[in-house]
């Protein structure tokens, strides 16, 4: 059974739910599924705007031609060609034989190596290049790394919609409730739309920013993305949080602590540190143990929060293995511009804090405090001291400005 949504008039949203899948890009917990969203207008031409991902080709293929309602498709323009949005071109050629696709020289390379039967039915775009279908005339513009090198969104000049690939999207199916202002989003929303941005684009922040100063330049009414919600009303709220994200400043002020304990001892620490903060009157503090969070949810709060308390054991003279994962996506996704306070645990030679400054000094950007704890298998009257003046460094540097 077909299920459609009006986007405009004679627009209309083709994409469709998964609800089944577990992990995203096979990596990437998701807790409420994932929506792939794909677009059909009807002008004078017929033009889909992206298809979807093979898992729920039938649901989407279904779609497709509801809304065609017997009319030929005309053209298929393809925004990005990761195949959680690309993997249903091939069976959309085949049943619309006649279609010419439309995308990057790039894409086009990348539709040759997915072995998509294109031929020579395409038209190859340039940035500022433009198309008219009829009543709609759109732009093509370049948004290269956001999320892969191939990428461009396109902005209908008639009425403002853009199609901006993967840029505002958001894990969590849709339920039916296709716009942004259908739902509460700051409580229902916008942790699993950071999740996505920064797990996914958040390493290519200067290039997102690239495409915002693009936009900035255009009149964009309306953001249709390729996961998540359309946003039609207050698009400036997204769009600051975007910038936040893709600049790397912080949303809030607040300590996320991340904590390594094997047998409880640091995961002590961590509290205490913790009811330091708290006793203090500084309470917008986020705790996780590293061994039981996905790293996706530590990214998302890292991006969150302006200072990152990291309470680590000592593993085989190194770090615990999952608080090294976590650093190491720190870096791979270009975190930046954060406090850092750092404590280590040790029994016989505590060597955590040494391995996450080392790692913390290969980011850009990042204060790590000098009142460092190390703590000998527990916590002491001495070492209880020290976290103390920690907590009060923690609190101090927020009236400090560092970026
Ligand atoms: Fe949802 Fe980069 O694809």
């Amino acid at each position: 059974m077909h299920c459609v949504r009006k986007v405009t008039d004679d627009l209309y949203w083709v994409g469709a739910n998964d609800k089944r899948i577990h992990l995203f890009e096979n990596i990437h917990p998701l807790e409420d599924g994932v929506s792939y969203n794909a677009y059909v207008l009807l002008d004078e031409k017929t033009v889909l705007f992206d298809t979807a991902d093979w898992t729920v080709g039938r649901q989407f293929l279904e779609n497709v031609e509801y809304v065609l309602n017997g009319r030929k498709l005309d053209y298929m323009v393809i925004n990005h060609m990761e195949p959680d949005h690309c993997a249903s071109i091939e069976e959309i050629i085949l049943r619309h034989p006649e279609v010419k696709v439309v995308s990057t020289e790039k894409a086009f390379l990348m539709m040759n190596q997915f072995k998509f039967p294109v031929n020579d039915n395409f038209i190859q775009v340039e940035a500022g290049d433009t198309m008219k279908f009829g009543k709609h005339e759109v732009v093509f513009i370049n948004a290269p790394m956001v999320h892969w090198p191939e990428a461009m969104v396109t902005l209908d000049t008639t009425n403002g919609v853009l199609f901006c690939a993967d840029a505002f999207g958001s894990f969590k199916s849709i339920d039916g409730k296709l716009f942004a202002d259908e739902v509460n989003f700051d409580r229902d929303w916008l942790d699993e739309a950071r999740r996505y941005y920064t797990n996914i684009v958040g390493k290519y922040g200067p290039q997102v920013m690239n495409l915002l100063k693009k936009a900035q330049t255009v009149d964009i009414k309306m953001l249709c993305p390729l996961h998540g919600l359309v946003w039609r009303k207050d698009l400036g709220y997204i769009i600051d949080k975007y910038v936040h994200w893709a600049t790397y400043k912080p949303e809030e002020q607040g300590v996320l602590i991340v904590y390594a304990s094997m047998y409880g001892n640091t995961e002590a620490t961590a509290q205490k540190l913790a009811s330091m903060l708290c006793e203090k009157g500084f309470t917008n503090v986020r705790m996780y143990d590293v061994s039981k969070t996905h790293v996706s949810y530590l990214i998302s709060d890292v991006f969150k929060y302006s200072h990152i308390a990291l309470c680590s054991v000592t593993y085989n003279l190194d770090l615990f293995p999952p608080m090294k994962t976590f650093l190491d996506d720190m870096k791979a996704l270009n975190v930046q511009k954060r406090v850092v306070a750092v404590v280590e645990n040790g029994s016989w030679a505590p060597q955590a804090a040494t391995k996450m400054e080392e790692r913390l000094d290969e980011m850009k950007q990042m204060t790590v405090l000098n009142e460092q704890v190390s703590v000998l298998s527990s916590l002491n009257t001495s070492t209880e001291r020290e976290l103390e003046n920690l907590a009060d460094s923690i609190i101090e540097s927020m009236s400090q400005s560092y970026f």
